[in-house]
């Protein structure tokens, strides 16, 4: 088995910033009420003529280039999102063509949140075997399209963008680590989009009941959360041999400021080391992670030969975790 990593990462964000203060004239909620629970100060929105693929097609080039791989030579295409462009067919074959990824298999992925880190997981396994040499896999999201902005619950928390990464063999004992994955079903109803699928199609019901819209219990998400990203971190960790002090850089899901301090406090890293952009772009789900990933590495904050852990959970529920010695491209 060959060893994985990370050989380039991009990211696009759309240009439009909706602020806290804009929400205040959709739903009743304030700055102060949005900053202290999330510390979410704003996020994008994508232009009325932007769907996923677009956002996903800018990160996919920008990761490709990054890693100074041409399109053609991608052997898969993964994208993971909970807000495709449309149920057929996948985004990702809009994507693979959209990008001249001529020779790619391409499908799509749906783990919420998690998307990111298991796409990457099942890329690795792929390249380990000898299968594929370059995989390419995006997070993209247009959250604003499946937010219900009438439910403060919900629509304050998301935000649209998108993060990739071209992964590839990497020299031995360099690269993944070890991976960690998980699902619990039972907790699905907690954050869904309960119309629009097969179990109850659309009809004049469901849009009058705005059920074709994410609805979530945030509590219990809550809950959940705080547990999934302290397990899987330690998880992670203890797969790869680590101690906690050998961990040189965290990048959580970005759902909550305070999820994420509890992940930092259980790991004991000092915060200065961990990725953070929910002020700035809300939970953009499966873009999220990537997106941190994209922009740590390129502000110089994760360097060749680091330890660091991808953590995250989302809906499904689901849960992922991936320790990486950063490698330089080979
Ligand atoms: N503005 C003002 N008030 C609000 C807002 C809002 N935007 N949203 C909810 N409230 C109200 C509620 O109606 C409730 O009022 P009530 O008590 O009168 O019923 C009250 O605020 C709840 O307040 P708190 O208990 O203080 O809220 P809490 O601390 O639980 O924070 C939050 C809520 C931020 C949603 C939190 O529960 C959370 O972050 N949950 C996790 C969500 C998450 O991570 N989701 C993403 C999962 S990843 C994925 O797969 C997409």
């Amino acid at each position: 088995m060959r060893d994985v990593g990370f050989w380039g990462t991009g990211s696009y964000l759309p240009e439009k910033i909706m602020t806290n203060k804009d929400m205040e004239s959709l739903v009743a909620t304030s700055d102060e009420w949005i900053r202290t629970r999330t510390g979410i100060r704003e996020r994008r929105i994508a232009a009325p003529e932007q769907a996923t693929s677009d956002l996903a097609v800018e990160a996919g080039r920008r990761a490709l280039e990054n890693a100074g791989v041409a399109p053609e030579e991608i052997d898969m295409v993964i994208v993971g999102s909970c807000a495709f462009d449309m149920f057929l067919p996948a985004t990702a074959c809009l994507v693979a063509d959209r990008l001249g990824a001529r020779r790619a298999a391409a499908f799509d992925l749906e783990t919420a949140c998690t998307s990111f880190i298991y796409g990457a997981a099942i890329a690795s396994q792929f390249i380990a075997t000898g299968m594929y040499e370059k995989v390419l896999v995006i997070g993209a999201e247009v959250m604003s399209r499946i937010l219900d902005f009438t439910d403060r619950n919900t629509c304050v928390l998301f935000g649209d963008g998108a993060g990739a990464a071209v992964l590839g063999p990497v020299p031995a004992g360099q690269g993944i680590r070890s991976i960690h994955l998980g699902a619990d079903g039972s907790g699905g109803k907690a954050l869904s989009i309960p119309a629009g699928g097969t179990r109850m199609p659309v009809s004049e019901q469901t849009l009058k009941d705005r059920s074709h819209y994410v609805k979530m219990n945030g509590k219990e998400v809550y809950k959940f959360a705080v547990k999934a990203m302290d397990d899987a971190s330690t998880i992670a960790l203890e797969k790869a041999g680590w101690q906690p002090e050998d961990l040189d850089f965290l990048v959580p899901h970005q759902a909550n400021q305070r999820i994420i301090d509890s992940a930092v406090k259980k790991l004991g890293i000092d915060p200065s080391r961990v990725e953070v952009n929910v002020d700035r772009y809300g939970n953009m789900s499966a873009a999220s992670l990537p997106v941190a990933l994209d922009e740590a590495v390129r502000a110089g904050k994760i360097n060749a030969g680091d330890r660091i852990i991808l953590v995250g959970f989302g809906a499904g529920l689901t849960w992922g975790s991936m320790a990486i010695q950063w490698a330089q491209r080979p």
